[in-house]
């Protein structure tokens, strides 16, 4: 993911803050506000392939890396340390969003699994996630890249002026440490 996919990227964003499930933000940070908060070297886009913008092809979640990534974006990947402490150092939290017509086709899978070989190559041992139970998908595409629940945290925040419940999911790098 460079600034070339910035634009799209927080329209993806915007969808998923849209819909009310993905995240306690209820509006899209600027690009600045966006990659000053995000790890540079564990964020992700997946993009069809085409280049031509269609919207069509199966994103393969494989990060572009190089700032010449061409195609459309079907969906994005970022972490964010969770901590300044020594201690938790290798802790990040993740964001995974995909746009609305690509979603069901293993988008999100795949750039989970890119996420996940990124830091554990980089020696991060634990990727953690506030999900809101609504978010039945999330949880589904959570469970299956290996995360485990924590628990649930009532009413921890709330959002549009409602009290919401987040599900704490992590995944312990089985390789790391
Ligand atoms: C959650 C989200 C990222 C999933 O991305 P996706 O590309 O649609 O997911 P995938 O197609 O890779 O699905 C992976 C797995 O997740 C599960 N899953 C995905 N969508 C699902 C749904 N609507 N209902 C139930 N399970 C679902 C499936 O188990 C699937 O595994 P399978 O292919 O073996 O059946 C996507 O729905 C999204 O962007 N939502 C809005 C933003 C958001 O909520 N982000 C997460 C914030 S915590």
């Amino acid at each position: 993911m460079t600034a070339a996919h910035a634009e799209q990227v927080l329209a993806i964003y915007r969808f998923g803050i849209d819909g009310g499930d993905a995240t306690f933000e209820t509006a899209a940070p600027s690009w600045e506000v966006f990659d000053a908060a995000r790890l540079a070297e564990h964020r992700f886009v997946a993009l069809d392939g085409h280049g031509d913008g269609d919207g069509h092809g199966d994103g393969d979640g494989h990060g572009d890396g190089d700032g010449h990534g061409h195609g459309r974006v079907l969906g994005w990947a970022a972490v964010a340390r969770v901590s300044d402490r020594c201690a938790y150092a290798g802790v990040v939290e993740h964001s995974v969003y995909v746009h609305p017509g690509a979603r069901g086709r293993g988008v999100g899978a795949a750039l989970l699994e890119a996420l996940i070989a990124s830091t554990e190559r980089a020696g991060i041992w634990m990727i953690q996630s506030g999900i809101f139970p609504e978010n039945t998908a999330s949880l589904a595409l959570h469970a299956r890249a290996g995360f485990r629940v924590v628990g649930t945290r009532e009413r921890i925040g709330r959002r549009d002026g409602r009290w919401r419940d987040v599900v704490l999911l992590e995944r312990r790098s089985p390789t790391v440490g």
